[in-house]
């Protein structure tokens, strides 16, 4: 690989050396020539699509493999204290027949749903792919959640069983009162002796002691709902985005031809939490689908930890983020020399534009290039990519994958020539497209309009067919490769009892790209202090979430709105990053 250099400020372009001189052939090894022959419809057939029972997810990446495949580790799990656990794929189809049983004994039918509100914990993905097989539609939830995201989404999604474990509950039980649609807790208890379950709760370990490791996994349709992820948007409360088991087709290929997996000898590392789109898709779904030994590591973030990691289990394949690249580029270059990752082999990275420094810098330290990857929950799975075989472009997301097609908009709905920044749009083609937002159809639907569906993203693409990120098109916050609407957090500042109005905005950000900017107004009878922002500030992260409380929070007599009553956060925003107003004609006085 060429060293990368700046041209006029510009950055070279990466090019790839022939493919035949790969140490391991890539599954892609001509883009065009892809682009040109690919359906979807062959990936279903390599899948062996339809199965005896359907298209089932939990069938199709665990339990069907073929028996070399059956024994090998598809679950290497690192403890945040460093204890160990292996799982082949024979271990998980027990277990997860066990958990299936254990749901049907409490009621659970196809169609209900079941929530996950767990740690990275070889449980949580037992308990996932247990719930599948029952037919469930499965919504695993992040762990740093606190009550009030935690509510929004039970409620919403009319949940029936959530598995929580004993560290975890109380969050869970701050609001069950007000779940009525909450039938039972699974509480796992891992570690923990001695917890006395209430009514409502079943223990884990107890009532998979006594399951059957016997299951017939329930007949589903290529289009039943397989899990759901709650997405943010400009305007309400989080989203449920439905995925339908079929997705997995489109999971399978882009591992395949993306990730580039060589089952027999790759150890994949995916960074990204179970509770996210990327930790289900491609900490699950993609790699299992295909048969690959996944690492689960169950600690937070430090680069010793992190590259101590991948020299331990040989890493070959890692999908991580930008924030997180961004942060090892801060530990700086020394600390990699202290150790071996000559097993690398392959680098990725989604959730947030992933900058051009980072790509080099992979280069050097690495001797790897990071390829972007771009998608979103609603996408299910890759759909603008980097690709081994191809040429990188430092900052850019990359080429539509095979089967996927792509294009920038203007206001009117017109394709828009290279060079020119519009609505990012896709074909709704590929399997892994969203199939509603749960109890909003109407919501769904509209994010479609001839033909196209609208990302939220603006975007342009260049000369040579690369796409390149230019933010999003509404207010939707992206802090660390976390989407948060603005609503949700100013839903959860105006329930502090001395808040009268707030508003949040994406503040541009090094580290995390954007962080959460507040302002907000008091009640009467309060009075500003450092003290009462930092209470504020505080109330916000316990009930909502760590990753969407506002770092920054000013207090301000009023708020700038419409006439209609709309408070106008491009206007605080504009105000706060010294940018022109633009139009304010509709401003109140
Ligand atoms: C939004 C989707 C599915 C991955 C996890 C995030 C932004 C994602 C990139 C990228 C620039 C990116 C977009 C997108 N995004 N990947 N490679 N370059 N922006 O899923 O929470 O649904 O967020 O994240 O704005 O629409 P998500």
């Amino acid at each position: 690989m060429s060293q990368a250099t700046t041209v006029g400020g510009q950055y070279a372009v990466i090019e790839k050396p022939p493919v035949r001189s790969f140490a391991l052939a890539p599954h892609m090894t001509d883009y065009e020539a892809m682009c040109q022959g690919f359906q979807w419809a062959n990936m279903a057939k390599e899948l062996r699509l339809p199965r005896a029972n359907g298209v089932n997810q939990a069938t199709i990446c665990i339990d069907d493999h073929p028996p070399e495949v059956m024994t090998r580790a598809a679950l290497l799990w690192h403890g945040a204290d460093n204890s160990k656990e292996t799982y082949t794929f024979n271990d998980l189809k027990r277990e997860t027949n066990k958990f299936a049983n254990v749901l049907t004994d409490l009621g659970i039918q196809k169609g209900d749903r079941v929530f996950t509100f767990l740690e990275r914990v070889p449980e949580h993905y037992i308990a996932l792919f247990g719930g599948l097989k029952t037919g469930a539609v499965m919504g695993p939830l992040f762990s740093a959640f606190g009550p009030e995201a935690i509510k929004d989404r039970l409620e919403d999604s009319d949940a029936k069983v959530v598995v929580t474990s004993v560290a975890l509950k109380d969050r869970l039980d701050s609001i069950r009162q007000e779940l009525p649609n909450l039938e039972r807790v699974i509480v796992l208890d891992r570690g923990q002796t001695g917890y006395e379950p209430e009514a409502h709760e079943v223990l884990y370990h107890q009532a998979m002691a006594t399951a059957s490791e016997d299951y017939t996994v329930v007949q589903t349709d290529p289009d039943d709902y397989s899990i759901m992820h709650y997405t943010s948007g400009t305007t309400g409360k989080p989203k449920g985005a439905a995925h339908r088991h079929y997705a997995v087709v489109a999971q399978y290929a882009t591992a395949k031809y993306i990730l580039d997996f060589h089952p027999e000898t790759d150890i994949y590392w995916c960074t990204a939490d179970p509770g996210w789109v990327t930790g289900t898709s491609y900490g699950m779904f993609g790699p299992w689908s295909q048969g690959v030994t996944s690492l689960v590591y169950e600690g937070g973030f430090s680069a010793d930890n992190w590259y101590k990691l991948m020299q331990d289990y040989k890493v070959t394949v890692w999908y991580t983020a930008p924030t997180a690249i961004r942060m090892l580029m801060k530990a700086g270059d020394e600390v990699v020399t202290n150790y071996d990752l000559s097993s690398l082999r392959h680098l990725l990275s989604v959730g947030e534009p992933l900058n051009p420094e980072a790509v080099v810098w992979g280069q050097q330290v690495f001797g790897k290039v990071f390829h972007d990857t771009w998608w979103q929950t609603e996408t299910g799975a890759m759909h603008i990519c980097n690709y081994p075989c191809m040429d990188v472009k430092p900052g850019s997301m990359g080429k539509p994958f095979p089967g996927v097609t792509a294009a920038v908009l203007d206001d009117e709905g017109k394709v828009l020539p290279p060079g020119e920044e519009g609505y990012l749009v896709l074909k709704p083609e590929a399997p892994s497209i969203f199939r509603t937002y749960w109890n909003k159809d109407d919501l769904y639907q509209s994010r479609f309009k001839d033909g196209w569906y609208f990302t939220g993203d603006k975007a342009r693409v260049d000369e040579d067919g690369y796409f390149w990120f230019i933010g999003r098109a509404d207010d939707v916050i992206n802090t660390a490769g976390h989407l948060v609407g603005p609503f949700e957090v100013e839903s959860a500042l105006v329930e502090h009892p001395a808040v009268a109005e707030a508003a949040v905005i994406g503040k541009p950000d090094p580290e995390r790209m954007e962080i959460i900017k507040a302002f907000v107004s008091l009640k009467v009878g309060f009075e500003a202090s450092e003290a009462l922002k930092d209470e504020i500030k505080q109330f916000v992260r316990t009930r909502l979430a760590a990753h969407a409380y506002p770092r920054e929070l000013d207090i301000i007599d009023s708020l700038p709105k419409t006439r209609s009553g709309k408070i106008m956060r491009r206007l605080l925003k504009a105000r706060e990053l010294g940018l022109p107003e633009g139009d304010t004609s509709t401003l109140e006085d």
